[in-house]
């Protein structure tokens, strides 16, 4: 075994060892605790301002069970935390940050091996760029999906019951009483978001991409399988700190092809084309939105889950969870079998025996739930970097459509304008939405799913093209073009869209165009100034240094990373 890390700060015989081991013998730990044995860091974002992971006191008990039945010494460290609904202007502003947080707390610290735990959207993204730009022997766990929402007889899902929900309200076929009713009938256990969200499609990443043991992405939080589950990561981490098995050996190109792939056939959310960018940035695998169109647009959808389908995470996990879809995917030709998985194994050996309980759940690759439904990938005037359209939750007779655009400057004038009912809109025109990205929110809110305008829900029209460089929940769905890049702020296209413009979607030919000549956008653009810069703080940084979610909405000087070494000592 390679000598660990841990040991240049407590295995010394001098006056630095003392210092080192003393102040940790503060908390009761006895002398032979400091004896060379691996040290565990479990990196947690427990918050109470995060419901989605309020159980993961309980979650790191269970995993420093394992770590100490298996020879390690755990130590559980706190990291920010991001709770996607309570936090403004959007949990996005803060993801590169908390990974900061995460890459200094485990470079600086005394630690051979991490067990990262993670759950409401954010939190898995920052969680692993930071770990990815240490690069010691790391794996996740995720907080589990909630129990399935219930409510009048029915399956309620997380966010996509909001959306529907709303919409029956807005157009008066639902009593505002019964929405309110419904707040307790949704979430009604803990963990997280139980559609096939950002959570949850996240969740399913760490595991397509071989950052967990198998099964990780879908047992419940509240199942005693999940806690088992725990128990079992804190073995194995000890273990491959002995084996060095490090962060740049599981996280290879062919790892983030395995999870494109897989987050077409759960019909994943369109954050994943963010994160996973930014996380393969992190690592120096080189990873594009191109990749995302060519390995990923033209797979079908297998999983019949909210919001591209109607069941919920619990139904999946009961059916057979990933496996069962990445067993689907390797027989398929669709999936590299060799990559290596944190358990040491491949992940075609993880699943070549993986059963389905429910083939109205997780459809055959043969016969899937919806065929050429991944997330797509457009270009065009409007979107010169590319714009992205989550195909699995998009209505069909709108994918190729010519409409007048109806523009709003910002999300305050959205607000303000879309239920005033001389607003001049009908179905058939495109909503555009501006300098909701990066920059310009900042943060990239997802506010991409545009609410539709009272007087065209009221003719029980539920879908209309939209178009903007926000993004978008996981848990939403509807014809919605995101991520136009270069965004509004950065002098993007978008920036010149005016109302009355006519604007055409084309997605069979990968394209988002706007019909305005080049001599009349080149006078508007003459005309056009960028916002002002926030004054101070986080947001000025980030304001500055942001990339655009082609490139995975990193801070420039993040991109890659730095290693685990840190020769200087405290004192
Ligand atoms: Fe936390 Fe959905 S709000 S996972």
């Amino acid at each position: 075994m390679k000598p660990l890390r841990s040991q240049s700060w407590f295995g010394r015989k001098d006056r630095e060892g003392f210092i080192y081991r003393s102040w940790m013998k503060s908390d009761g730990w006895p002398h032979d605790l400091f004896d060379g044995r691996p040290v565990i860091g479990i990196c947690n974002t427990w918050s109470e301002l995060t419901p989605c992971n309020s159980h993961f006191r309980e979650i790191a008990e269970f995993v420093k069970r394992g770590v100490w039945e298996a020879g390690g010494f755990p130590l559980e460290f706190p990291v920010m935390s991001l709770g996607e609904v309570p936090l403004r202007p959007t949990a996005m502003l803060f993801r590169n940050l908390a990974s900061m947080d995460v890459e200094e707390s485990i470079r600086g610290n005394p630690i051979d091996g991490v067990v990262l735990l993670m759950g409401c959207d954010k939190t898995t993204p920052s969680l692993l760029m930071g770990a990815a730009s240490v690069n010691l022997p790391t794996i996740g766990v995720s907080g589990g999906p909630k129990l399935s929402g219930k409510f009048h007889g029915h399956d309620l899902g997380s966010g996509t019951g909001v959306w529907q929900m709303s919409e029956q309200v807005n157009s008066g076929t639902m009593p505002v009483e019964e929405f309110f009713e419904a707040e307790s009938c949704m979430h009604r256990s803990k963990g997280h978001c139980m559609t096939m969200g950002t959570a949850s499609t996240m969740a399913s990443m760490v595991e397509a991409l071989g950052m967990s043991l198998p099964g990780n992405a879908a047992i419940p939080a509240v199942d005693a399988r999940r806690y088992t589950l725990a128990q079992l990561t804190g073995r194995r981490i000890v273990q491959m700190v002995k084996e060095d098995l490090i962060m740049s050996r599981i996280l290879t190109r062919e790892a983030f092809e395995n999870a494109i792939r897989a987050n077409a056939a759960i019909g994943g959310s369109t954050n994943a084309v963010i994160h996973l960018i930014a996380i393969a940035g992190r690592m120096g695998v080189p990873l594009c939105l191109d990749d995302f169109e060519k390995l990923g647009s033209k797979l079908p959808c297998l999983v019949n889950i909210q919001p591209s389908g109607k069941h919920l995470m619990e139904d999946f996990y009961y059916a057979g969870g990933l496996p069962t879809v990445l067993r689907e995917l390797a027989e398929a030709g669709a999936l590299h079998r060799n990559a290596l998985t944190a358990n040491g194994k491949t992940v075609g050996e993880n699943v070549a025996a993986a059963p389905c309980w429910n083939r109205e759940v997780i459809h055959p690759y043969a016969d899937p739930f919806k065929p050429n439904a991944g997330i797509t990938v457009l270009r065009g005037n409007l979107a010169p970097d590319g714009a992205v359209i989550k195909l699995s939750a998009a209505s069909p007779h709108l994918l190729q459509h010519r409409g007048r655009a109806v523009v709003f400057e910002n999300i305050e004038e959205f607000h303000s304008r879309i239920n005033d009912e001389s607003l001049d809109v009908d179905e058939n025109c495109v909503l555009v939405l501006k300098n909701c990205g990066p920059k310009g929110y900042p943060g990239m809110a997802e506010v991409g799913n545009m609410p539709l305008p009272p007087k065209v829900l009221r003719k029980g029209v539920t879908d209309m093209v939209r178009i903007s460089d926000a993004r978008m929940s996981g848990t939403a769905y509807g014809t919605v073009v995101l991520h136009a890049c270069p965004e509004a702020a950065a002098g993007g296209p978008l920036a010149l869209v005016k109302s009355g413009d006519m604007v055409a979607l084309d997605v069979a030919g990968r394209a988002v165009r706007l019909e305005v000549d080049d001599a009349t956008l080149a006078k508007r653009r003459a005309q056009w100034t960028p916002p002002p810069l926030p004054k101070r703080g986080w947001e000025r940084l980030y304001v500055e240094h942001v990339l655009q979610a082609h490139e995975g909405a990193d801070l420039d000087f993040l991109v890659g990373g730095s290693g685990s070494g840190v020769p200087r000592d405290s004192h």
